[in-house]
């Protein structure tokens, strides 16, 4: 599996940790920064990981940000994302099987390292159930065909 990860100076020290653990699970990732702690804005990181994403260069993506609550809501502007902000294990596991969740976001400034990153394991290890699941995703995408134009 490829995956892409992003965030901004909020949530650098966490990504740093998630790209170590994700290579140390020998998943492929690509690391887009941002790389110190200069202030930059979240919303140009949550674009670029959900274009990949969209584009199939990686299957899945990971964001952070200080509440992950900013790169959500810029990473589901991009038809065809469903980012899910989460901070523990029951939400991270039900986002991927109810709503099949392809970005997850991460708060560096709300989670602890050690939960991040089994949250990222529970979110990774989970599989979408399909059937009346499918058809409200289905929905999700009419309405954002109906609001295309
Ligand atoms: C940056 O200070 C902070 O606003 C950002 O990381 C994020 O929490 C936004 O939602």
């Amino acid at each position: 599996m490829k995956l892409t990860i992003g965030c901004d100076h909020g949530g650098r020290r966490l990504k740093d940790a998630v790209v170590a653990h994700l290579k140390a699970r020998d998943i492929q990732v690509t690391d887009i920064g941002t790389y110190s702690d200069e202030s930059v804005d979240f919303p140009f990181y949550a674009e670029e990981v959900a274009n990949q994403v969209i584009s199939g260069e990686s299957s899945l993506g990971i964001l952070c940000c200080g509440t992950g609550i900013g790169m959500s809501i810029a990473a589901n502007k991009i038809v065809g994302i469903r980012a899910a902000v989460v901070s523990d294990c029951f939400s991270a596991k039900a986002t991927r099987e109810h709503n099949d969740s392809n970005i997850l976001c991460h708060g560096e400034r709300v989670v602890g390292e050690g939960l991040a990153l089994k949250i990222v394991d529970t979110w990774l290890d989970a599989i979408f159930s399909g059937e009346r699941h499918a058809k409200r995703l289905q929905m999700i995408a009419e309405m954002e065909l109906k609001n295309e134009s």
